[in-house]
């Protein structure tokens, strides 16, 4: 793994499973590492920033704190989807993407947003219109709103909010804010990862979509296997990849590709 030695690292659900190792290994390569969550971690690592990213003015307050250079954005955050339509999209998206807008002028040349998607956001091309219309709601909007006129499900909701990031992640990657400044935007989709979200993945999905997705591969994943990976797309290792959506899930989606288009 390259050193991040040097470089500042803001960090999203720095409190638990995914985010919390991330912000762990950052720290041992060499980063200065900035936590943010809702939550206070058990363990902090580096400087740690409590904020809430599901509101507007949430978003506002956490941007206005942060220093002046970043080197890279790790949006990790996320909800399960238990909670509804509303606050899984505020948090999942619309957040996490007017964050990513209002630090882009800090985040230096050269630097790096990894949007840290999910399988769960398999279906955007099968769910293209839909997804499209949701991403091109611009700025942080009424997500009550959003979710009436899009008809979304809270059943459905937090595939809804990965297919979004997929597909804004694709488009950030060539938009002036982000590509003017050198700036790579980039996803990681895990599969089951053994974090508390996915006990709640286990009530919003069912047992046997979750079992079979872990049965697929042979095990679930640990925060271990997707923290690199994510740290990988933040480096300058990672300097000439913009605008993927890297799958870290054991061979999932290929598995589920080979399904679908029957080879
Ligand atoms: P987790 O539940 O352990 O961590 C999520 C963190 O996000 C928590 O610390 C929580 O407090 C924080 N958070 C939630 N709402 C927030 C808000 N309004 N403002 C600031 N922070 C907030 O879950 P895990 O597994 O670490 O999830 C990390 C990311 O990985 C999520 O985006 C999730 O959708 C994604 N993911 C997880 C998978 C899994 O099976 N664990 C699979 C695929 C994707």
């Amino acid at each position: 793994m390259t050193t991040l030695l040097g470089k500042t690292i803001l960090i999203t659900g720095a409190a638990s499973g995914i985010g919390a190792r991330t912000v762990e290994l950052a720290g041992q390569l060499g980063a200065d590492v900035i936590g943010v969550d809702i939550r206070l971690p058990a363990t902090p690592g580096g400087t740690f920033v409590k904020a809430d990213i599901s509101t507007k003015a949430g978003v506002d307050e956490l941007a206005a704190k942060l220093p002046v250079r970043i080197d890279a954005l790790c949006n990790v955050a996320g909800l399960s989807g238990k909670t509804g339509a509303i606050p899984t999209l505020s948090v999942n998206f619309y957040g996490l993407r007017a964050l990513s807008e209002a630090l882009a002028p800090k985040i230096r040349e050269g630097g790096a947003v990894v949007n840290v998607a999910s399988m769960a956001g398999f279906g955007w091309q099968a769910n293209l219109n839909r997804a499209i219309s949701m991403v091109n709601v611009e700025g942080f909007p009424d997500v009550a709103k959003v979710v009436a006129d899009h008809q979304v499900k809270n059943e459905e909701c937090y595939p809804v909010s990965k297919e979004l990031l997929v597909l804004w992640t694709f488009r950030a990657a060539h938009q002036a804010l982000f590509k003017g400044r050198g700036i790579r935007v980039n996803a990681v989709s895990p599969g089951p990862v053994e974090t508390p979200i996915l006990t709640q993945f286990r009530e919003v999905l069912g047992d046997q979509r979750v079992d079979s997705d872990i049965a697929r591969v042979g095990r679930a994943g640990t925060p271990a296997d997707i923290a690199p990976v994510i740290l990988f797309l933040c480096s300058d290792a990672a300097r000439w990849i913009n605008g993927v959506n890297l799958a870290a899930d054991g061979g999932l989606e290929a598995s589920v590709n080979a399904e679908v288009l029957g080879f």
